[in-house]
């Protein structure tokens, strides 16, 4: 795969692809793994000394609406905290045959939601080359990880007008899962959780014969998830609450899956254990997390959003828990693990 590091980036202006699909509250961004997880490509290019390094990102589904509740505008003033030495611009998306307004010393530039314009969603080639020729681009960085399973003009049609290259974060990821699904150390260890098993069989099934052992717990597991693959084991005692519903995996199944984990090589951890948004109900999935996080010699990957975001917020408060791969992409990282082919990388490697 083609990276940034194989360019010369000096006094070149990069148009870089970032996920800033991040959860708002109040007008703020209430989590910003997505944005701390694009400074290494940002800062990278700084230090290479790129001239000027434009970031484009969609947030929600505005569905080619101009909406002022999906504006990055939160998300630029986030940004701006975390490079405090650096004063983020924040530009609307350009109109036709129009230069990018921004101040001559403007550094970095985030550009406004590129779902405002359907041309995003509907892979116009027109639409990306509108901004490649107002933003006087040299080179494309794709380093938005989570949207690289979608074909949009900023992940697919952009490849007919600058040479892609993936960026650090895209790097970090695609090699973290692969290395964990092409030739795993083995054992390995599929942990899946959560609720939809529609969504989850898929990833059971992909990895029947790839995984030493399937752990099934969460909602599937309480709804009475069965299975006739022998290497599929299904939690079968849980926590109930008054009324007898089934909340969490019980102290038996999560004893059976801490052996598991202490056993594996690989581990790869997708979907919640129990109702964890209720901590009476987040115990299976907290031991999960600590055994992962502190098992010293396996590749571990998180992914999966809930499973993700409460591995994050347990890492704030442990510094002992460390994983290989905390993944950013919910739905890209079930494709990449379904063996899928996604748009944003063929791009890359076109
Ligand atoms: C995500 O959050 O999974 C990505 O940003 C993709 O968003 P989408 O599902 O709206 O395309």
């Amino acid at each position: 795969m083609k990276t940034i590091k194989d360019i010369d980036i000096k006094n070149k202006t990069a148009l870089v692809r970032v996920d800033y699909n991040v959860p708002l509250k109040d007008g703020k961004v209430a989590n910003d793994l997505r944005i701390r997880a694009s400074l290494p490509t940002i800062n990278y290019l700084l230090e290479k000394g790129a001239n000027r390094i434009i970031l484009i990102s969609h947030l929600g589904r505005p569905e080619g609406k101009e909406s002022p509740e999906f504006s990055l505008k939160p998300v630029a003033k986030a940004l701006n905290k975390l490079l405090p030495d650096q004063n983020i611009s924040f530009e609307p998306l350009p109109g036709l045959d129009q230069k990018l307004n921004a101040p001559k010393e403007a550094k970095i530039i985030l550009l406004e939601n590129l779902r405002f314009d359907p041309g995003e969603e509907a892979n116009s080639e027109d639409f990306i080359e509108n901004i490649v020729k107002s933003t006087d681009a040299d080179f494309y960085v794709q380093d938005g990880f989570a949207v690289i399973h979608r074909a949009h003009a900023s992940t697919d049609a952009i490849k007919k007008f600058l040479p892609v290259y993936a960026g650090l974060l895209l790097e970090a990821e695609i090699s973290n899962l692969k290395s964990a699904t092409e030739n795993p150390t083995h054992p390995v260890l599929l942990i899946i959780g959560g609720s939809k098993v529609d969504d989850k069989q898929p990833l059971i099934d992909k990895f029947t014969k790839k995984a030493d052992k399937i752990y099934v717990g969460g909602k599937i597991a309480a709804d009475g998830y069965k299975s006739n693959s022998s290497n599929v084991i299904v939690a079968n005692d849980f926590d109930e609450n008054e009324e007898g519903k089934k909340l969490d995996i019980g102290p038996v199944s999560t004893g059976d899956l801490a052996n598991l984990i202490t056993d594996a090589k690989t581990i790869i951890w997708n979907g919640l254990l129990g109702y964890a948004e209720d901590p009476a109900y987040a115990t299976a999935s907290t031991i999960a997390a600590e055994l992962i996080g502190e098992h010293q010699d396996a590749k571990t990957i998180i992914c999966g959003g809930d499973t993700t975001g409460f591995v994050e917020d347990l890492m704030t408060k442990h510094d002992s828990l460390h994983y290989s791969l905390v993944s950013t992409g919910g739905g890209a990282s079930l494709e990449f693990l379904l063996g899928k082919k996604l748009p944003g990388l063929e791009s890359i490697k076109d």
